[in-house]
């Protein structure tokens, strides 16, 4: 049995908690959060202990950690978790800083413990099946991606302010479903956004509507589009053509009722939220750490993955404010 320390006892760090003392393999032992109350009341529904980070990380019988801290403590508790010993899932993005993130990826890079990042969609299944059918060619050679993620409402402009920003909380997870679809790294990314949904969050600096272009060496094309406002819930489809075929990603529904009459054809809407859409891909992701850590299976979402993300996020986060398109390669 897995020995698991939560560091984080947030909205996240719950869904988790859910995921790690559900599985068979794995046992919630302590959870940890600077707000005392927070960690006492997610330990006490899964009969964990309510412990420091720095003792769970000096706790030789704590096997791996799951970091769902705010962004910029991500490095900093990766590189601490892998000095100490411990294997770790840590949340998206990898860091606010593309420095810090790539500098914390030199400093784990000798580290003997298995690191993975959070991009839970790569476990969605709709999305493992999309990739499947990519890599058995079943719709020849992917050229032209077409990502839609939008959420059902803003979040607080509080939470804006600390995020990064739209590019790198949100867009992020796009960004991710690119590479792992298309299998590398686009050459340029060309960013437009508005602050159209709510004006607190331009005044916070920050967009809450977004269009990114990415082209790839040999001209294929990826497209992302994100706002922070559908009112019909969470919208997140995906499709992509390939030269023999195409492939498309649909919404989940609240129920698969469909109703015809005189006046038309009608159906329940997608979802409300992540919560709702994603649980399955939580549970998933967490197996897929468990096989990690069990059957020494492949990091299926590596630290370099994540780092990878986070320059796309910067690229675009520059193309916005310049207004020009910008060449990953040139990302510092
Ligand atoms: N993959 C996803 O779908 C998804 C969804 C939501 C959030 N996230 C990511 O998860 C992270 C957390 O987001 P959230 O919405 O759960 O935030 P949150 O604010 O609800 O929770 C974060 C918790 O961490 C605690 N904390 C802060 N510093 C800490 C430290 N040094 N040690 C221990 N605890 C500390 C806070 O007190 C808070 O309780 C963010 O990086 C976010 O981007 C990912």
């Amino acid at each position: 049995m897995l020995r698991i320390g939560l560091l984080g006892a947030g909205r996240i760090a719950t869904v988790h908690a859910r995921a790690i003392s559900a599985h068979a393999k794995s046992q919630l032992c302590t959870v940890s959060d600077v707000f005392p109350e927070a960690a006492e009341t997610l330990a006490a529904s899964f009969g964990a202990e309510v412990r420091s980070s720095e003792d769970v990380l000096a706790d030789p019988s704590i096997d791996a950690v799951l970091i769902a801290t705010p962004t910029d403590t991500h490095s900093d508790l990766i590189e601490a978790a892998t000095q100490a010993g411990k294997a770790v899932l840590c949340e998206k993005p990898v860091d606010l800083s593309l420095q810090r993130a790539r500098s914390c990826l030199a400093a784990v890079k000798d580290a003997d413990q298995p690191v993975m990042i959070g991009f839970n969609r790569r476990f969605d299944p709709t999305f493992t099946a999309m990739k499947t059918a990519v890599a058995a060619g079943e719709i020849g050679k992917p050229e032209l991606l077409a990502i839609t993620s939008f959420d059902p409402a803003p979040p607080p402009v509080d939470y804006v302010k600390v995020s990064g920003g739209l590019f790198r909380d949100m867009m992020i997870h796009d960004f991710d479903m690119a590479n792992y679809l298309m299998g590398e790294t686009p050459v340029t990314i060309s960013a437009v956004g508005s602050a159209i949904v709510d004006p607190a969050i331009g005044a916070a600096g920050d967009v809450d509507t977004a269009a990114v272009t990415m082209t790839y060496a040999d001209g294929r094309i990826a497209v992302i589009k994100n706002s922070r406002r559908a009112v019909y819930g969470y919208d997140q489809r995906v499709e992509l053509l390939g030269s023999d075929g195409l492939l498309q990603a649909q919404n989940m529904l609240e129920n698969t009722l469909v109703k015809s009459t005189t006046t038309g054809v009608t159906g329940a809407k997608p979802t409300y939220f992540f919560l709702e859409r994603y649980m399955p891909a939580y549970e998933a992701e967490w197996n897929a750490f468990v096989q990690v850590m069990t059957e020494g299976a492949d990091v299926p979402v590596t630290l370099e993955d994540g780092v990878a993300a986070l320059a796309m996020a910067e690229a675009a986060t520059r193309s916005h404010q310049s207004g020009q398109p910008v060449a990953l390669s040139e990302v510092e």
